[in-house]
Protein backbone atom coordinates (compact mmCIF):
# COMPACT_ATOMS: atom_id res chain seq x y z
CA UNK A 1 0.00 0.00 0.00
CA UNK A 2 2.78 2.54 0.74
CA UNK A 3 4.87 1.32 -1.98
CA UNK A 4 1.94 2.23 -4.31
CA UNK A 5 1.32 5.37 -2.85
CA UNK A 6 5.31 6.51 -3.18
CA UNK A 7 5.13 5.75 -6.71
CA UNK A 8 2.08 7.13 -7.39
CA UNK A 9 3.39 9.72 -5.71
CA UNK A 10 6.85 9.50 -8.08
CA UNK A 11 4.39 9.33 -11.78
CA UNK A 12 2.85 12.73 -10.34
CA UNK A 13 5.96 14.98 -10.07
CA UNK A 14 7.75 13.14 -13.41
CA UNK A 15 3.88 14.24 -15.05
CA UNK A 16 4.41 17.60 -13.64
CA UNK A 17 7.66 17.87 -14.88
CA UNK A 18 7.29 17.07 -18.43
CA UNK A 19 3.95 19.05 -18.11
CA UNK A 20 6.32 22.23 -17.65
CA UNK A 21 8.90 21.23 -20.28
CA UNK A 22 6.16 20.91 -22.73
CA UNK A 23 4.71 24.19 -21.07
CA UNK A 24 7.67 26.29 -21.50
CA UNK A 25 8.21 24.85 -25.23
CA UNK A 26 4.63 26.17 -26.53
CA UNK A 27 5.20 29.73 -24.74
CA UNK A 28 8.87 30.46 -25.66
CA UNK A 29 8.35 30.39 -29.37
CA UNK A 30 4.73 32.22 -29.13
CA UNK A 31 6.70 34.62 -27.05
CA UNK A 32 9.60 35.13 -29.61
CA UNK A 33 6.76 35.79 -32.05
CA UNK A 34 4.91 38.00 -29.93
CA UNK A 35 8.03 40.19 -29.04
CA UNK A 36 8.91 40.23 -33.05
CA UNK A 37 5.67 41.39 -33.94
CA UNK A 38 5.21 44.08 -31.20
CA UNK A 39 8.88 45.80 -31.77
CA UNK A 40 9.04 46.57 -35.73
CA UNK A 41 12.60 46.86 -36.88
CA UNK A 42 13.55 50.26 -38.18
CA UNK A 43 13.81 48.84 -41.92
CA UNK A 44 10.04 48.03 -41.53
CA UNK A 45 8.58 51.45 -42.28
CA UNK A 46 10.36 55.03 -43.67
CA UNK A 47 9.23 58.05 -44.57
CA UNK A 48 8.90 57.48 -48.14
CA UNK A 49 7.42 54.07 -47.31
CA UNK A 50 4.98 55.60 -45.30
CA UNK A 51 4.14 58.37 -48.36
CA UNK A 52 3.54 55.09 -50.39
CA UNK A 53 1.49 53.00 -48.00
CA UNK A 54 -0.69 55.43 -46.94
CA UNK A 55 -1.41 57.16 -50.74
CA UNK A 56 -0.11 60.51 -50.37
CA UNK A 57 0.90 60.44 -53.36
CA UNK A 58 -3.14 60.45 -54.52
CA UNK A 59 -3.28 64.06 -54.09
CA UNK A 60 0.35 65.39 -53.58
CA UNK A 61 3.58 65.72 -55.61
CA UNK A 62 6.53 64.96 -54.31
CA UNK A 63 9.89 64.30 -56.02
CA UNK A 64 9.07 65.03 -59.44
CA UNK A 65 5.98 63.10 -59.22
CA UNK A 66 2.66 65.12 -60.48
CA UNK A 67 0.41 66.60 -57.41
CA UNK A 68 -3.21 65.67 -58.79
CA UNK A 69 -4.49 68.31 -56.42
CA UNK A 70 -1.90 70.94 -57.34
CA UNK A 71 -0.50 70.66 -54.09
CA UNK A 72 3.34 69.97 -53.51
CA UNK A 73 5.29 68.09 -50.45
CA UNK A 74 8.94 69.17 -51.68
CA UNK A 75 9.93 71.88 -49.32
CA UNK A 76 7.13 71.88 -46.92
CA UNK A 77 9.45 71.42 -43.93
CA UNK A 78 10.20 75.27 -44.80
CA UNK A 79 7.00 75.98 -45.19
CA UNK A 80 5.68 74.41 -41.84
CA UNK A 81 6.79 73.55 -37.80
CA UNK A 82 6.91 70.10 -36.75
CA UNK A 83 4.00 70.90 -34.68
CA UNK A 84 2.03 72.25 -37.88
CA UNK A 85 2.91 69.59 -39.78
CA UNK A 86 1.77 66.73 -37.18
CA UNK A 87 -1.48 68.73 -36.70
CA UNK A 88 -2.22 69.17 -40.14
CA UNK A 89 -1.86 64.87 -40.68
CA UNK A 90 -3.69 63.90 -37.38
CA UNK A 91 -6.03 67.12 -37.94
CA UNK A 92 -6.31 68.85 -41.45
CA UNK A 93 -9.14 70.65 -40.54
CA UNK A 94 -8.70 72.42 -37.67
CA UNK A 95 -5.78 74.17 -40.19
CA UNK A 96 -7.68 74.55 -43.07
CA UNK A 97 -11.55 74.25 -42.90
CA UNK A 98 -12.74 71.97 -45.15
CA UNK A 99 -9.99 71.04 -47.08
CA UNK A 100 -10.32 67.42 -48.78
CA UNK A 101 -7.85 65.33 -46.98
CA UNK A 102 -8.07 62.86 -44.77
CA UNK A 103 -7.27 62.68 -41.29
CA UNK A 104 -4.03 60.14 -40.18
CA UNK A 105 -4.48 60.22 -36.64
CA UNK A 106 -5.06 56.55 -36.55
CA UNK A 107 -1.47 55.86 -37.79
CA UNK A 108 0.55 54.33 -35.15
CA UNK A 109 2.57 57.09 -32.69
CA UNK A 110 6.12 55.27 -34.18
CA UNK A 111 4.80 55.59 -37.52
CA UNK A 112 3.55 59.15 -37.28
CA UNK A 113 6.49 60.63 -35.83
CA UNK A 114 8.77 59.22 -38.81
CA UNK A 115 6.35 60.87 -40.94
CA UNK A 116 6.56 64.12 -39.98
CA UNK A 117 10.46 63.58 -39.16
CA UNK A 118 10.58 62.88 -42.85
CA UNK A 119 8.50 65.82 -44.01
CA UNK A 120 10.38 68.53 -41.52
CA UNK A 121 13.54 67.46 -43.68
CA UNK A 122 11.72 68.02 -47.06
CA UNK A 123 13.58 71.35 -47.30
C1 LIG B 1 -7.56 63.06 -50.63
C2 LIG B 1 -6.45 63.91 -50.93
C3 LIG B 1 -5.31 64.00 -49.96
C4 LIG B 1 -4.58 62.99 -49.40
C5 LIG B 1 -4.74 61.49 -49.59
C6 LIG B 1 -3.55 63.61 -48.58
N1 LIG B 1 -3.68 64.97 -48.64
FE1 LIG B 1 -2.50 66.32 -47.70
N2 LIG B 1 -3.66 67.82 -48.40
C7 LIG B 1 -4.69 67.68 -49.32
C8 LIG B 1 -5.19 69.00 -49.66
C9 LIG B 1 -6.31 69.27 -50.65
C10 LIG B 1 -4.41 69.92 -48.92
C11 LIG B 1 -4.55 71.43 -48.95
C12 LIG B 1 -3.68 71.97 -50.01
C13 LIG B 1 -3.86 73.45 -50.22
O1 LIG B 1 -4.97 73.90 -50.01
O2 LIG B 1 -2.90 74.10 -50.56
C14 LIG B 1 -3.48 69.16 -48.15
C15 LIG B 1 -2.54 69.71 -47.30
C16 LIG B 1 -1.49 69.02 -46.74
C17 LIG B 1 -0.41 69.62 -45.96
C18 LIG B 1 -0.26 71.09 -45.65
C19 LIG B 1 -1.21 71.59 -44.64
C20 LIG B 1 -1.03 73.07 -44.43
O3 LIG B 1 -1.64 73.54 -43.52
O4 LIG B 1 -0.34 73.75 -45.21
C21 LIG B 1 0.43 68.62 -45.61
C22 LIG B 1 1.70 68.71 -44.77
C23 LIG B 1 -0.10 67.40 -46.16
N3 LIG B 1 -1.27 67.67 -46.83
C24 LIG B 1 0.51 66.18 -46.04
C25 LIG B 1 -0.09 64.99 -46.45
C26 LIG B 1 0.48 63.70 -46.19
C27 LIG B 1 1.82 63.45 -45.54
C28 LIG B 1 -0.40 62.78 -46.67
C29 LIG B 1 -0.32 61.29 -46.54
C30 LIG B 1 -0.12 60.77 -45.21
C31 LIG B 1 -1.51 63.51 -47.26
N4 LIG B 1 -1.28 64.84 -47.09
C32 LIG B 1 -2.61 62.92 -47.86
C33 LIG B 1 -5.17 66.50 -49.79
C34 LIG B 1 -4.74 65.24 -49.47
Amino acid sequence: MIKFSVSSFRFSVRSIRSLKKSWLGFVGPALAVILACSSPSEQEFSGPELIGRLGCLACHGLGGSAAAGGFYLDGIGSRLSRPALKESLTHPRRRRPGVKMPSYAYVRPGELEELVGYLERLK
